[in-house]
């Protein structure tokens, strides 16, 4: 089944609201949150506020946080305490990744993990009993709008053939036409910024994306 969660890194953030409204309305499977801490990755965005407020307002929307951050282990009560879902990390922050994971699961959240492109698809290999979903970064983490990485189609691939066989999504210069290409190898779950939020029509490229159901 494939699922597209925009990420809210691309909404005009002077209109966070509307835009919420507008993918939601549009069809979209719940939100992407991406945060970043200006030390993981060299740029800083959303708060725990924001979360808690998504939730307040849009109590039913499903919130995928990703957490590109030096220390997650910190803010997880923060993050999920605000209403997060999902919260994903990355397997190249320093300290027990395990550990880290095993804590989302705790807190009764579904627990992710994230590989930037020059992590090779084995790094997950000890951590995945411990993932409910995995997060193939088809960019270098920290900016949205970028050119889709190509090269991390095969990892998507080794990730299945290591017998994963939860969520795999893809972040990253996704569009319909990389999404085929992401389905193709294996991911059903598209993360989708500059795609979505620019668009005229969301619900039309939400609706090329699952008609991508019938290439898997
Ligand atoms: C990178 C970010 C982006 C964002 C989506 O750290 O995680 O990948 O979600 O970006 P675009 O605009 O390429 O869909
Ligand atoms: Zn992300």
């Amino acid at each position: 089944m494939i699922k597209v969660l925009p990420s809210l890194l691309a909404a005009d953030p002077l209109d966070m609201g509307r835009e919420i409204s507008r993918v939601l309305d549009a069809g979209a499977d719940g939100l992407h949150v991406d945060v970043m801490d200006a030390h993981f990755v060299p740029n800083l965005s959303f708060s725990p506020a924001l979360v808690r407020a998504v939730k307040a307002r849009f109590p039913g929307a499903y919130q995928d946080v990703h957490l590109m951050m030096e220390e997650p282990g910190k803010y997880l009560d923060a993050f999920i305490g605000a209403g997060a879902d999902a919260v994903t990390v990355h397997a190249e922050i320093p300290g027990d990744v395990a550990a880290v994971l095993r804590a989302i699961r705790e807190k009764g959240c579904r627990a992710g993990l994230s590989l930037k492109p020059g992590t090779p698809a084995e790094a997950a290999g000890p951590y995945l009993p411990l993932c409910d979903q995995l997060l193939v970064m088809t960019v270098e983490p920290g900016f949205g709008g970028q050119k889709f990485m190509d090269a991390m189609l095969p990892k998507i691939t080794a990730l299945r053939q290591m017998g994963f066989t939860g969520p795999i999504q893809v972040d990253g210069g996704i569009n319909p036409r990389t999404a085929a290409l992401c389905a193709a190898a294996g991911a059903d779950t598209l993360i989708m910024g500059t795609a979505v939020f620019r668009a005229e029509a969301p619900q039309d490229i939400l609706a090329r994306c699952r008609a991508l159901e019938g290439s898997l």
